[in-house]
């Protein structure tokens, strides 16, 4: 990594950099101390992204309080299972308290949080409120997506799935194939770590359901969906995307991407509570076979005392897939602060944040003799690194007694920050796998 000298006068615009040709900036991206980390080389024509960049990273200062995370704490695996906010929490503790006072809740409570939720999502993520469904987990939501598929599945039929993808999101194609005597076919692991290219060469014309992710869960390979959808468009393939990995944490625009279904966990990246997740469903889709037949789904839902009429419309839109219990008065309103909060931050700058972290964490590790992936392959906001090969030991042992936090997958670390993650967990994340690898820690 070169760092570049800085110092940044009282006037907080005035950047002056050394080494640097005025019209020729590198992208640069500022650590919280302020040395400037160059993580491109690529250089940028205007100068003024440069200032920007500068705010967004001051303005992402500190976000640490937001959370309730402990000092000692160093917590690099959201991946895994995200902190919560603090906001998620107190409006959760109202909502529960709601339950402890049913009296307090209204007819309309068991609508209005999802539709909020809807709309939220809409705004972050693009596509129209109406085509988001509540989900209780991506499971939930991938198998709605090949329930609702399955009807148009003929013997012969090919669906691309991925290796080693989570099981949530093979497992449903498993038993369409098994059921329909469709041909399941997998998109081996790519020996250059090119997942996008991997999937396009297999995304020939005749594949009928093509099963993706946006981000390998097991090391933060990036799949560029943009690429992938405009090659099941030209193929007239069905787009199924589980964006559990990326959503929240990096842009994704449905408008350019054109999923036909997309679901993720809400647990990890959109720092939801454990329990609700998000859906959304192509406007070509939503008259398909939900997975429920619920009456909160039903066109006559919100009139209680003409319930036993029952109707065979559903509520408009991808209100059809959601789940039983829609609006829990618990979970809901956890994952509607979380979505504010993301709206708040920005997604761009969620992940422009993230990706400076990771370029950090990546230069120092391969000095340290860990693999990491070609930044080209990588996800902003999420890498695996390869233990270097002399490393004989238990790492996540290691680094329990230190509090540090991670995921392993085989021989490969998997490292996940949040905003929360500041110089001081990334400084001892750093010293103590140093020692690990170097057998000093014993
Ligand atoms: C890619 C991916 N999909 C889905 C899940 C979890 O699915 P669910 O919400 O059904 O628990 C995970 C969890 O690690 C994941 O990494």
């Amino acid at each position: 990594m070169i760092e570049y000298e800085c110092s940044i006068s009282a006037l907080p615009k005035m950047i002056h950099i050394s080494q640097v040709e005025p019209n020729n900036f590198p992208c640069l991206i500022f650590s919280r101390l302020h040395n400037i980390h160059l993580i491109r080389e690529q250089p940028l024509r205007a100068s003024n992204r440069f200032i920007e960049s500068y705010s967004i990273l001051e303005h992402m200062q500190d976000q640490r309080s937001l959370f309730d995370i402990p000092g000692e704490i160093a917590y690099f695996n959201t991946a895994y299972f995200s902190p919560l906010l603090n906001a998620s929490r107190d409006r959760m503790i109202t909502g529960l308290n709601q339950k402890i006072h049913p009296w307090e809740r209204h007819p309309e409570d068991f609508f209005d949080d999802a539709n909020r939720v809807r709309e939220l999502a809409a705004g972050l993520f693009g596509g129209d409120a109406e085509g988001y469904a509540i989900t209780p987990s991506a499971s939930y939501g991938l198998s709605t997506a090949a329930r609702a598929v399955e009807p148009v599945i003929q013997r012969g039929d090919i669906i691309l799935v991925l290796a080693e993808d989570f099981p949530s999101a093979v497992l449903p194609w498993y038993r369409v194939a098994k059921e329909r005597g469709a041909v399941l076919h997998t998109v081996p692991v790519p020996v250059d770590g090119n997942w996008t290219k991997a999937i396009l060469d297999q995304l020939v014309p005749g594949i009928r359901v093509a099963a993706v992710t946006s981000c390998h869960w097991t090391n933060g390979a990036h799949v560029n969906l943009e690429a992938v959808g405009e090659a099941c468009r030209r193929n007239d393939t069905i787009l199924v995307v589980d964006a559990t990995q990326s959503l929240g944490a990096m842009p994704l625009s449905m408008e350019t991407v054109q999923p036909d279904f997309l679901a993720a966990s809400g647990y990890k990246w959109l720092l939801f509570p454990y329990g609700a997740s998000l859906l959304y469903v192509s406007a070509r889709w939503r008259n398909a076979r939900p997975l429920e037949e619920s009456w909160i789904t039903r066109a006559n839902a919100r009139d209680f005392a003409g319930l036993t009429t029952y109707v065979d419309a559903y509520l408009p839109g991808a209100r059809r897939f959601d789940v039983g219990e829609t609006c829990n008065p618990v979970t809901l309103p956890g994952a509607i602060a979380a979505l504010e909060q993301l709206q708040a931050w920005g997604i761009p700058q969620i992940a422009e944040t993230l990706e400076g972290i990771n370029a950090r964490l990546c230069n120092a590790l391969q000095t340290k003799g860990f693999q990491v992936p070609d930044a080209s392959h990588r996800s902003p906001h999420m890498f695996g690194a390869k233990l270097p090969a002399t490393y004989t030991g238990n790492l996540l042992q290691d680094l329990r007694p230190h509090k540090i936090f991670l995921s392993q997958r085989g021989q490969f670390l998997r490292i996940s920050p949040h905003l929360h993650i500041n110089d001081h967990d990334m400084d001892r994340l750093l010293g103590v796998l140093e020692e690990a690898v170097r057998g000093k820690l014993h």
